[in-house]
């Protein structure tokens, strides 16, 4: 039911300056695998398998990575050295990409907007390759909010408790729980300072949405920067009591930061890949 999903990877990743000058930040590696792989891989376990990427000047590895390399192939071709593409292999034969490129990087609501053209309308699921999801031994956080989405029909925001001291990077939830992982979303707030943070309650970069956020979207002014959020767009669904906010099960590293990338490369070294 859901076939698409959306990688917007047009960011700058300033934070990972000088490595991001001329890399992209989703081609950074935990261990030996690029975070926007782990976060292809994650949408196929939800039956996603049309990948459509968001990307910008300087992405062009970004492309290069889910196609066939033949010399490399070749050379390495019967060698004990062939099965490290194997995962690579699969993803590539399973998916099939598409791109857009974003001109001005002008924030996440911008680029989902510039993706429309790839999506069309239809509902899809959402990745922000920086944030990488993990749940060791059971499904995805994507799989299980496709499987949310049966159910309920309408956008779903996965959301995590963060300390209060960082309730200011994230936009931030409140709502009515419906059981003890889910809550029907009635305000939400773009990085609060944490006296007007509604709650604890973070949203993380995964999300199923339906095709009326574009619309909505495309009416949300530019705040800081100019640059345009999908926060209004997403508050303008909940309005209409369409968002959902799903307490997921793994674990969740934010690799757009130096400590969360670090940390995320010990966890899958000592889970994933020893
Ligand atoms: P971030 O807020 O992490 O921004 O974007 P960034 O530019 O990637 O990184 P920093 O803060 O400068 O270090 C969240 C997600 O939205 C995408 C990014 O690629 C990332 O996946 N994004 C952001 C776009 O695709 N386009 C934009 O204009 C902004």
């Amino acid at each position: 039911m859901l076939k698409k999903c959306l990688f917007p990877a047009a960011g700058y990743g300033t934070r990972f300056l000088p490595a991001t000058k001329s890399m992209p930040k989703e081609m950074m590696p935990i261990v030996s695998k690029p975070l926007i792989e782990y976060g292809v891989e994650e949408a196929l376990q939800a039956g996603m398998s049309d990948i459509c990427i968001v990307t910008g000047r300087g992405k062009r590895s970004l492309e290069d990575h889910f196609d066939v390399n033949y010399e490399l192939e070749h050379q390495i071709s019967g060698t004990d050295k062939e099965n490290l593409l194997s995962d690579i292999r699969s993803v590539i034969d399973q998916c099939s990409f598409s791109y857009t490129r974003q001109r001005e990087m002008k924030g996440l609501g911008h680029a989902v907007l510039t993706g429309q053209t790839l999506i069309g309308d239809q509902p899809f699921g959402m990745v922000l390759a920086d944030d990488l999801c993990i749940n060791l031994g059971g499904p995805g956080v994507l799989a299980q909010m496709a499987q949310l989405y049966k159910q309920f029909r309408c956008s779903i925001v996965a959301v995590q408790e963060v300390p209060e001291d960082e309730v200011h990077k994230y936009g931030v939830i409140s709502g009515q729980y419906i059981s003890e992982d889910l809550i029907r979303v009635e305000n939400m707030v773009e990085k609060p300072a944490k006296e007007d943070a509604p709650s604890n309650l973070a949203i993380i970069g995964r999300y199923i949405l339906t095709p009326d956020i574009f619309d909505l979207i495309h009416d949300t002014q530019p705040g800081k920067g100019g640059e345009i959020q999908i926060t209004d767009a997403l508050m303008a669904q909940a309005q209409r009591g369409c968002v959902m906010a799903y307490k997921f099960k793994g674990e969740r590293f934010d690799c757009g930061s130096i400590e969360g990338f670090i940390e995320a490369t010990n966890y899958c070294y000592d889970n994933l890949y020893t």
